[in-house]
């Protein structure tokens, strides 16, 4: 059925801004120099397409037509709460973030001290990016269950993707998922993924 299928596309996607997040979390902590830019738009990855388009058809379509088969109510909750998680820590990278950029516009400001600014950055982006690695792990089993126990008959696949298409919209359309992708593309081939891959 296509409506599961396109929850798993998604996590191939979510797993390489895992990657990305990983990577620059490291980065940051040896203290080498990611600009904040790159930072920032990791930040609109998240928020716009992990936790408003992905979350988004998880929340509002494909959680409430799957919760009640199969006592799947009590995973379906957790799912939630991690998805909640998950919007904590997106918040938290933004204001970390937002800090390091102010201690980057002021030059006089001691190196230590923006170090100090650069470290919980990087750990909300490995909190997040280890969120991600857990949290489709886990949702992919539940997807794996529903698809081999046959949950999801043809009109209600096709009533998925119509509320998908409503998700779409509420985001900005076609044109703003392929502008996402190609941030994620941008993002794989900086300089600093490069040098980080030959370290
Ligand atoms: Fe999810
Ligand atoms: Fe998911």
């Amino acid at each position: 059925m296509r409506a599961t299928q396109e929850l798993k596309e998604d996590h191939v996607t979510l797993r390489r801004v895992r990657d990305i997040a990983m990577k620059s979390s490291k980065l940051l902590l040896e203290n080498k120099s990611i600009p904040i830019e790159d930072i920032e738009i990791i930040s609109v990855v998240i928020e716009e397409f992990i936790d408003n388009f992905h979350h988004g058809k998880e929340e509002s379509a494909y959680f409430p037509e799957t919760k009640d088969k199969n006592n799947y109510a009590e995973e379906v909750r957790k799912f939630l709460i991690e998805h909640e998680f998950g919007r904590r820590i997106a918040k938290m990278l933004r204001s970390a973030t937002t800090n390091l950029r102010n201690s980057e516009r002021n030059n006089q400001i001691p190196e230590r001290e923006n170090i100090d600014k650069k470290e919980p950055v990087a750990r909300f982006l490995r909190t997040y990016a280890i969120f991600i690695d857990d949290h489709t792990g886990k949702e992919d089993r539940f997807f794996d269950d529903v698809e081999k126990l046959e949950y999801i008959s043809p009109d209600l696949d096709t009533l998925l993707l119509k509320h998908y298409e409503s998700c779409k919209v509420k985001m900005g359309g076609e044109e703003r998922i392929s502008q996402m992708i190609k941030l994620i593309e941008y993002l794989e081939n900086c300089e600093w993924m490069k040098q980080y891959r030959q370290t």
